[in-house]
């Protein structure tokens, strides 16, 4: 392994070179088995959901992300990266993927085609924050949205539903599913001015971001994580409280579902979320061992296509962090996807076998038996340890004397016997003999 110092003094001092930029980093194979488990699920759930998938372009134009997400989020106000193109736009890498589903939805008119339109991506978004464990600056996002339809609240419980049975199936331990209503455009305002008369009192009290929040988002003083500002919200008033009657009904509507379904949730007054398109129901699958605070977040955004220019389209998602998740399961020793073991072995003695073996491995992909080689090793004895030392059912050796007789050598690695088989009648033998094994 090449230490950081190292890897500085071998590239002539220029520490970028060997080195992913800060919060970014490298999957490597040896975490691919749990990336891969996660992703078959997201599959299996999304087929049996009727989900189907899209894929945005990494980078959008900013104005998206301002318009949609809100230009006074933390996220479009301090974590964008943005780049200028030569023409003069400016784009951003996308730091969430909602505003860019909506965005497809709406520039392919895909509501025309069913209603409502069930969704779903995976890849990199991209936030420049303060890394630390479970926050990153690229990090990875799978994602279910429904679009279009009735603003039912069927579909919310659907979607909560969706990230209840994925994480069951991934056997996540510890977590909790928090659900808030922050209302529509009714009841929103006047919950905000309530809470705005009641943090007045208490302004010298709050931390500095929430002094400026008070002015530019006040919903986001509920999410403050400071000492002085918790203090201060449990008395703040409940948004539950406060709803209008079109809200109270829906979300009743979302809670027998989830009764229904027996799916346990904790009714989080102080949960608003970071984005500035959600209405009405809010909810996130909380760790409650507090290691990486939030899995996976959601909720309603029956406004965003009007924030983009269009009319009003009911939608509803959820995203969660694949990194999070992938860390989480390590941590609750979670096994990863394992391949299935590969029981031959093929064995080469000299040059022209070496030739022949590369051949006879295509042969042996083609008639779907999966091999395993070593044609860069030339020992005998080398490539006979790997085979036994990965636990190989049958070695296939093909030596000088076998090519000139057209014959392969079968040697079984449990009772050690071999015997000389035709090379045209091998891939038969060798199905038949790993029956059972
Ligand atoms: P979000 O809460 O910003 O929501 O992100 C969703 C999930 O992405 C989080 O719960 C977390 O697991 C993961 N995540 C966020 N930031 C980071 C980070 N810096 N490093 C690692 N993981 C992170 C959204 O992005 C919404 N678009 C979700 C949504 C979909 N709402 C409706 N539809």
């Amino acid at each position: 392994m090449v230490n950081k110092k190292d890897s500085t003094k071998k590239s002539g001092g220029n520490k970028f070179l060997l080195q992913a930029p800060k919060g970014m980093h490298d999957i490597l194979p040896s975490a691919w088995g749990w990336w891969e488990k996660v992703e078959k699920s997201v599959k299996e759930l999304a087929d049996f959901y009727s989900f189907a998938k899209i894929e945005t372009p990494i980078l959008e134009h900013a104005q998206l992300f301002e318009k949609g997400v809100g230009a006074e989020t933390d996220i479009v106000e301090k974590e964008m990266y943005l780049l200028k193109t030569k023409g003069g736009d400016v784009l951003a890498l996308r730091p969430e993927c909602t505003a860019a589903v909506m965005r497809a939805y709406m520039e392919h008119r895909l509501g025309q085609q069913m209603q409502p339109r069930r969704l779903y991506y995976e890849g990199p978004m991209f936030r420049h924050e303060n890394p630390q464990s479970g926050r990153y600056r690229e990090f990875h996002q799978v994602g279910f949205e429904i679009l279009g339809g009735q603003n039912d609240p069927l579909y919310d419980a659907q979607l909560i539903l969706v990230f209840h049975e994925l994480f069951k199936s991934l056997k996540i331990k510890n977590l909790r599913l928090h659900l808030n209503s922050i209302g529509c455009r009714i009841c929103r305002p006047l919950y905000k001015k309530q809470l705005q008369n009641y943090y007045r009192d208490y302004e010298k009290d709050l931390c500095k971001n929430c002094e400026r929040r008070l002015k530019t988002n006040i919903l986001r003083l509920l999410d403050c994580k400071e000492e002085k500002c918790l203090e201060l919200k449990k008395n703040a008033p409940n948004f539950l409280d406060k709803l209008c009657h079109g809200c109270t009904t829906h979300f009743k509507g979302v809670l027998e579902y989830l009764d229904e379904l027996q799916i346990t949730y904790v009714l989080d007054n102080q949960l608003v979320r970071g984005l500035d398109y959600y209405s009405r129901t809010v909810f996130e699958f909380i760790l409650t061992d507090g290691s990486f605070g939030t899995l996976a977040g959601g909720g309603r955004y029956d406004y965003l296509a009007e924030l983009l220019g269009g009319h009003q389209i009911p939608a509803v998602g959820c995203a969660m962090g694949m990194e999070r998740v992938v860390e989480t399961m390590r941590i609750q020793e979670i096994p990863p996807l394992s391949r299935p073991a590969k029981k031959v072995f093929l064995v080469h003695v000299g040059d022209m076998a070496k030739r022949k073996s590369f051949k006879f491995a295509h042969d042996l992909f083609e008639a779907g038996i999966p091999v395993r080689e070593a044609l860069g090793k030339e020992s005998l004895k080398a490539q006979m340890k790997m085979a036994n030392r990965e636990g190989m059912k049958l070695a296939l050796i093909l030596g000088q004397k076998e090519i000139f007789e057209h014959n392969i050598i079968i040697r079984d690695l449990e009772t050690g016997l071999q015997e000389s088989v035709a090379m045209d009648k091998a891939v038969k033998e060798i199905k038949e003999r790993l029956k059972g094994k």
